[in-house]
């Protein structure tokens, strides 16, 4: 099968019960994403698939050959540096999902995607839609109280 991994296509000889976690970090040496729980509830492992955040724990490889996957290694983003301007992290263990989240929550906000918080017709990126749309992402460092000023200030730049 073939992945396209930060505009890079691979020839992979993978189980078809491969996840696409597991192509990326155990295959492909992309150790970024990180498996935290392995089931779809802490977010570590988010990457992008043409552009939409998913949990690649939760995603066959084999599904994804034609998609376009993005993972912080290949992401060049205001996101990145705003993190490192807040202070975003602490062990950094879920930032590279943290991150690749915050870019594809953003695209979400810029179509105009109501969130469960949402009022009205227009999104305000507000601290509560921030928390929102970023609650699937867990940090057991804590680190939250920095995320949230450093992806709305990349939301402006
Ligand atoms: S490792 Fe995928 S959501 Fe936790
Ligand atoms: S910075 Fe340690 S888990 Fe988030």
């Amino acid at each position: 099968m073939k992945l396209v991994v930060n505009g890079v296509e691979h020839a992979l000889d993978l189980d078809p019960r491969t996840t696409l976690l597991d192509a990326l970090r155990e295959h492909l040496h992309l150790t970024g994403a990180k498996k935290g729980c392995d089931h779809g509830q802490c977010g570590a492992c988010t990457v992008l698939l043409d552009g939409r955040r998913v949990n690649s724990c939760l995603v066959l490889a084999i599904s994804q050959q034609d998609a376009q996957v993005t993972t912080i290694e290949g992401l060049n983003h205001p996101v990145q540096e705003a993190f490192q301007e807040h202070d975003g992290f602490q062990c950094g263990y879920c930032t590279p999902g943290q991150i690749c989240s915050a870019v594809g929550m953003l695209d979400e906000v810029g179509k105009g995607w109501p969130s469960r918080v949402t009022e009205g017709d227009d999104v305000e990126l507000t601290g509560a839609e921030i928390r929102e749309r970023m609650s699937g992402n867990l940090c057991r460092c804590g680190a939250y109280a920095n995320m949230v000023p450093a992806i709305a200030e990349a939301a402006t730049r």
